[in-house]
């Protein structure tokens, strides 16, 4: 039987040669699709993009801790090999490193989840190190921070001046030696994320980061299709869910109102 991959297990996946494999990564949050993709990925992120995905939000902000619970816990009940990281949500570590070890310890232990994951660079690497030193290990997600959308004004690319650039490099050093395992890179050039995988020592996992990131990840409901409103350069579409859903619904409707279902087969009589 294969276990659950740790932390230490992601940390040695840091690609040092061209032909070593890339950490595989998606981001789930349910049972059914959970047992789906258990095989396939090194590591599952519950991530707050179900604000949108699954709850119809707007943006990631109104996420709670105890929807990441649920859906955390659901995913962990569903899976046995990929390491799962559950999302941290907007308000509940930003405080203070005490009111971030609350939060981390009761996702934790009300998921099974092996790690969390938070936004932010040099600014949290004070939390990261208290969350690690007490045994919550750390996934860190810089560049396109999408809990910081109204500062930002948008979800735009980072790190494209040089400036913009050389502030990313700090945060993904601080945040790296302050004990995070690996971090997401979202949203940034090619040859800032090359430079910064280069120079870091644990995982980069990039989204929209370009080809030379330690592992890649996408959103499961991007890939598949089957979150519309709006779809981003960096994510490519490996399925079209919402086609087969808007079909399968199309027919049975039409097979009601024609009278062509229920059909023998699927109805029940007494015994003669
Ligand atoms: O919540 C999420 O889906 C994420 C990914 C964009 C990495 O954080």
């Amino acid at each position: 039987m294969k276990k659950r991959l740790s932390v230490r297990d992601i940390r040695r996946k840091k690609v040092i040669e061209q032909s070593q494999e890339p950490i595989v990564s998606l981001v789930c949050y349910t049972a059914q699709m959970a047992r789906l993709i258990n095989n396939q990925v090194d590591i599952i992120l519950v991530g707050d993009s179900l604000g949108m995905t699954i709850y119809g939000h707007e943006n990631t902000l109104s996420v709670t801790l105890d929807m990441m619970i649920n859906h955390g816990a659901a995913v962990v009940r569903s899976t046995d090999i990929p390491h799962i990281v559950v999302d941290m949500p907007f308000g509940s570590y930003e405080e203070s490193p005490e009111v971030a070890f609350r939060s981390a310890s009761k996702i934790m232990r009300e998921t099974g989840a092996q790690s969390v994951k938070l936004e932010g660079g040099e600014e949290f690497a004070e939390t990261i190190f208290f969350l690690n030193q007490r045994g919550i290990p750390v996934m860190g997600h810089i560049g396109l921070m999408p809990q910081r959308i109204q500062t930002l004004g948008g979800f735009f690319t980072q790190g494209k001046t040089e400036k913009e650039s050389i502030k990313l490099m700090n945060d993904a050093k601080s945040i790296s030696q302050a004990g995070a395992f690996s971090m997401v890179i979202e949203a940034i050039p090619e040859e800032v994320a090359t430079d910064i995988t280069r120079k870091i020592d644990v995982p980069t996992i990039g989204i929209g980061a370009g080809r030379n990131c330690d592992g890649q990840i996408l959103v499961s409901h991007d890939i598949l299709n089957l979150f519309g409103a709006f779809t981003p350069k960096f994510v490519k579409k490996y399925g079209n869910i919402d086609e087969n859903i808007v079909k399968a619904v199309t027919d049975y409707s039409q097979e009601v109102k024609n009278k062509k279902f229920p059909t023998p087969d699927n109805i029940f009589t007494i015994k003669k």
